[in-house]
């Protein structure tokens, strides 16, 4: 089982033709958990019918979607889009933050990962932000940075390591305080509480404190993690994702995301005793989501760290077919 940076699945056809033959859905089809009530789908984010198909007349509490975001990285564009014009981006924006708001309960929170390319003029973070503005619906509550350990652009340019979050809330919803498991040490903090001078760690109530809008204790998803999903390139800590719902829902509450690429939502939901209605338009993503899924009810472990999500195709490896062989190499 090789160990090398794994291929983009959705730029290399021969290897989609492979895999695409593994999987249970097709575009439209809409897969619903035995167990938990979850449900999966292959849809498109920004078609108001394939998202009313997999929510049906549910409203969520929590949505957390992690669209392309229309950055080139390295010599790489993002997933099943090749590069928009800005104007094209937003369009797309639109549509999907437009389904999702229709979908959201009275009550209820929004969350948007995002990137801002420093190549090109920032974009689209920007513009995605006054866009949002047209959602009147929404609040603007906090605008997240999580820092990754990898970057890009280090010659002549400070490294790009941030990955932004952008965080709505629609109506009043509760929000539950969570702590990192940063150990608090800020001494010689003094407040008057109720006439008594007291130190700011005689006044807390945790011993580690709370995430505010920069997290930098999570780590990014890397091939020796056993949360990785080899194959998905674009895979979101699931530490990040549960501190989300842990904050801004309660057990047995829905939670939707209409990108789900490796599943890491449902995932989140699933340990945390969440329901959560995900999908993606590309029918590997949605089985690799699925898998992910059966693979932690079997295991418990969170993901496949290096092995194949598809393991039928390791049978084949003996078979004289090379591009067969190629592929087990490649995973
Ligand atoms: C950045 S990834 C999401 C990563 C995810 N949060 C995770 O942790 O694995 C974006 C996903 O959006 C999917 N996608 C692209 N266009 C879409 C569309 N119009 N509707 C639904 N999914 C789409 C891609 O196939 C890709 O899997």
């Amino acid at each position: 089982m090789a160990t090398e940076p794994l291929p983009r699945l959705d730029s290399d056809a021969e290897i989609r033709k492979h895999l695409l033959a593994c999987c249970r859905l097709k575009p439209g089809d809409v897969w619903e958990d035995p167990v938990r009530r979850h449900k999966i789908g292959v849809l498109d984010a920004t078609c108001p019918n394939a998202v009313s198909e997999i929510m049906g007349h549910k409203k969520a509490k929590v949505t957390v979607n992690d669209p392309p975001y229309n950055v080139r990285v390295g010599n790489k564009i993002t997933p099943n889009l090749s590069k928009l014009n800005l104007a094209e981006y937003m369009e797309f924006s639109r549509r999907w933050v437009k389904n999702t708001v229709d979908i959201l309960g009275e009550d209820s929170h929004f969350y948007a990962w995002l990137g801002a390319d420093q190549k090109d003029n920032f974009q689209p973070l920007p513009d995605f932000m006054v866009m949002m503005r047209e959602f009147e619906d929404l609040k603007a509550r906090s605008f997240i940075t999580m820092r990754n350990q990898r970057g890009y652009g280090t010659q002549k340019n400070w490294m790009a390591v941030r990955q932004e979050l952008l965080y709505y809330t629609k109506g009043n919803p509760d929000f539950a305080v969570v702590y990192t498991d940063i150990p608090k040490i800020l001494r010689g903090y003094y407040k008057k509480i109720r006439g008594k001078r007291v130190e700011n760690l005689e006044r807390s109530r945790a011993d580690t404190i709370r995430p505010g809008n920069v997290w930098v204790d999570i780590q990014q998803v890397f091939y020796r993690m056993e949360e990785n999903v080899p194959g998905a390139y674009a895979q979101k800590p699931l530490k990040a994702v549960e501190r989300i719902i842990a904050a801004c829902s309660r057990e047995g509450d829905l939670v939707a995301d209409f990108f789900a690429h490796s599943g890491t939502t449902l995932i989140a939901c699933e340990r945390l005793g969440r329901v959560c209605y995900t999908s993606d338009i590309d029918p590997i993503f949605a089985e690799i989501t699925i898998r992910r899924l059966e693979h932690f009810r079997e295991t418990r472990r969170t993901g496949f760290q290096f092995h194949n999500p598809f393991r039928e195709l390791e049978t084949t490896s003996e078979a004289t077919d090379t591009k067969q062989k190629d592929l087990l190499t490649i995973f």
